[in-house]
């Protein structure tokens, strides 16, 4: 191979966890998880998302994983190189056009988040809450703006790509992640250090069974996948770059903890300031840039400073959150074309950037400019992410339990996932009983249900 198809990997244990942390947390971890949990009975509902988690994330995060690792090649080749010439390899294909399509609807939203942070530079934020309704709704539906923004997150995001994976997503994992981390402490203590706040804290974790429904699991179930990066081709790409001695079972345990407690701090850090006010919050980009700033004003109004930090802080949060989120989609398709192609990673994520633009720059004028750029009544922007949630992720998640449950020789998958027999799993039987029945029954029904189906 030439130097420039040689493969990287990850240096160390700690990049490993904060470069696939970064990928899973994400815009969902900020304006879903709380709205979702608030909604369904605060503790109750985390409960239940844990089991989720437990139960279905981990186990197919480590299909994922241990898919990519055996591989060590992009996720379409991956899944080919272990389904022998048999269809199953079109999973693979699958992931990589997931993530494809998922970067084009949600580099535009992580576009808007620039726009904001200069906002917030800026002290542009200030208004009543029809202010910040006009605002978003004039920048969002605009032409040209959005994909000024959005071209400049793809060119941040370009250039971690191009150093590789130790230089370039390791090294700006570690810088971003810890960051992230500190602003979204700094801003749970801000917005816990309100008068009433405890009231947003109640909403947030008193478990409310009552509000438990079937639907309840299915909401946790989709919430899991999605939050976890679950069949969008990242933790298999990612995973291609563990080292041997990369302990699978528990990096996939770690990545859960550390996506799962980011999204209760979340509920933490949103909750209490809207409550507090006395505006109801909700979920969405609605909550991000219109709900939550026209709350910062009121809760913070009278102290200028704090306000400005507030805003400022969230918003930058809220980019890093987005920023390692794409660079993980990015990597996808440019580990997938310089395989391929055999052209040098340069090359391919030079080639991958721009469909980045293009594509993100035809959802963001389906919302303004081009209102003809609908199917099915709907514009693009939200075809695209109606598609890759309600289609691709189930579709992907289920397809990946069977292959690896039913398909896939199970002395692989042991070696894989002891390493080699170095680590003791006693749970392996168990792995795949859960893996060839549960998973895809659970998936199966969220699937239709979905569909309105069942
Ligand atoms: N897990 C991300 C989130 O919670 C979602 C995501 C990750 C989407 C990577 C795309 C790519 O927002």
């Amino acid at each position: 191979m030439s130097k420039s198809l040689e493969r990287g990997n990850f240096g160390t244990k700690l990049g490993v966890i904060l470069a696939t942390a970064g990928g899973a947390v994400g815009l969902g971890n900020v304006w879903r998880f709380p709205y979702v949990t608030g909604q369904n009975g605060g503790a109750a509902f985390i409960l239940i998302y844990f089991l989720c988690v437990l139960i279905m994330g981990v186990p197919v995060m480590l299909c994922e994983f241990l898919i990519g690792r055996h591989a060590q090649t992009n996720t379409a080749r991956a899944y080919s190189k272990l389904a022998n010439g048999t269809p199953w390899k079109w999973v693979g294909y699958m992931g990589v056009l997931t993530a494809a399509l998922i970067i084009g609807y949600y580099g535009v939203v992580s576009g808007w988040t620039l726009q904001y942070v200069l906002a917030s530079v800026t002290g542009q934020l200030h208004g009543t809450p029809d202010d910040f309704r006009a605002y978003f709704s004039e920048f969002s539906t605009n032409p040209i703006k959005p994909i000024i923004w959005m071209t400049l997150l793809v060119g941040m995001t370009h250039y971690v790509i191009v150093h590789g994976i130790e230089d370039g997503i390791e090294k700006a994992s570690k810088i971003m992640m810890p960051l992230l981390f500190l602003l979204l402490l700094v801003l749970v203590g801000c917005s816990l250090m309100l008068p009433g706040a405890m009231d947003g804290v109640e909403f947030l974790l008193k478990p409310d069974f009552s509000k438990v429904t079937g639907k309840t699991f299915l909401e946790a179930l989709g919430q899991s996948f999605f939050s976890l990066s679950i069949a969008m081709g990242c933790l298999c790409t990612y995973a291609s770059y563990f080292k041997r001695e990369t302990n699978l079972v528990g990096t996939a345990f770690q990545i859960s903890i550390i996506d799962t407690f980011v999204a209760i701090l979340a509920g933490l850090m949103i909750f209490p300031a809207p409550m507090s006010v006395g505006v109801q919050p909700d979920s969405g980009p609605s909550l991000i840039f219109i709900t939550l700033p026209n709350v910062f004003e009121q809760a913070f109004g009278s102290m200028p400073v704090v306000q400005y930090v507030v805003s400022l802080a969230f918003y930058i949060l809220l980019s890093i959150a987005a920023l390692t989120s794409n660079i993980s989609l990015h990597e996808v398709s440019t580990s997938f074309l310089s395989e391929e192609l055999r052209i040098g990673r340069r090359k391919a994520a030079t080639f991958v950037s721009l469909m980045c633009v293009i594509v993100g720059a035809f959802c963001s004028l389906s919302l303004g400019g081009w209102e003809w750029a609908k199917l099915f009544g709907m514009p693009f922007f939200d075809l695209f992410d109606w598609f890759t949630a309600n289609i691709c992720l189930p579709l992907g998640g289920f397809f990946t339990c069977l292959f690896i449950g039913w398909f896939v020789e199970h002395k692989i998958i042991h070696d894989e996932i002891t390493n080699w027999g170095t680590s003791n799993y006693h749970f392996f039987h168990l792995f795949v009983f859960v893996v060839k029945y549960i998973c895809p029954l659970f998936i199966l029904f969220i699937f239709l249900h979905q569909l309105g189906w069942v």
